[in-house]
């Protein structure tokens, strides 16, 4: 008998990739997650459920053990931290980079510069190593608005396209990580289950593989 495995999924922009991806891996849930309301989701393989939740949310999910598995973006990695998580899979969808901004052409104070961010640990981090002194100041979104409003100097966030920075008058400044969604594995259950979660890990890892070989990335936005 296959041990029962929960793999919480990412919400938002990240679902609308992982769906596809984990088909192709021949995972797919009975309902239409798109437009349910529902949290807890069946699959096509019975010892298979996927719990879908904020991003923010997941690392937590997969640390505690509450579920089995788990897709992050890097970024949500970085700033929650991936104790006690193995991280055994690029999916290389979800792309995107983790930048500093700030307002077109406009210098820096000479002294303390404030920083506006949702990823305070990424950004402690960052400026830490470069020897800056920052302040930071924790958002939950809309970051641009911060120096447009003068309440920061600087930003730390998601650059995808670029086009929320130059709608803003912003423009891109440091890079700090590449991002994609990643595949987690709560370091316990990888023993406790590890023929099913093994079985998984090689399902997606080959979908993958197929991806890069015929080009898929490229084009999975
Ligand atoms: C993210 C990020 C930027 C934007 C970047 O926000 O915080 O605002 O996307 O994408 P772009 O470079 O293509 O313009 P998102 O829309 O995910 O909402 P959030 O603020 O809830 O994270």
């Amino acid at each position: 008998m296959d041990q029962p495995v929960t793999i919480a999924l990412t919400k938002g922009r990240i679902l609308k990739e992982t769906l596809p991806l984990l088909a192709e891996a021949g995972i797919w849930p009975l309902e239409d997650i798109g437009t349910s309301r529902k949290l807890i989701f069946e699959t096509n393989l019975p010892h298979v459920r996927l719990i879908v939740i904020r991003g923010t949310d997941v690392p937590t999910y997969v640390k505690l053990g509450s579920a089995d598995m788990g897709i992050a973006g890097k970024d949500m990695l970085l700033e929650f931290g991936a104790e006690d998580m193995y991280e055994p899979l690029d999916l290389g969808i979800a792309r995107c980079k983790l930048m500093t901004a700030g307002r077109v052409n406009e210098a820096l104070p000479s002294g303390r510069v404030r920083v506006a961010t949702k990823f305070v640990n990424v950004a402690r981090r960052h400026f830490a190593e470069s020897g800056f002194q920052v302040e930071l100041i924790k958002l939950y979104g809309a970051m641009e608005l911060a120096p447009l409003m003068n309440l920061a100097d600087l930003i730390v966030d998601i650059v995808d396209t670029g086009n929320t920075l130059r709608a803003n008058g912003m423009e891109p400044r440091e890079m700090i990580a590449d991002v994609s969604s990643r595949l987690v594995v709560n370091k316990a259950a990888m023993k406790r289950k590890y023929q099913s979660i093994e079985t998984i890990v090689a399902s997606l890892s080959a979908a993958v593989e197929r991806r890069q070989q015929t080009g898929g990335l490229d084009n999975a936005g």
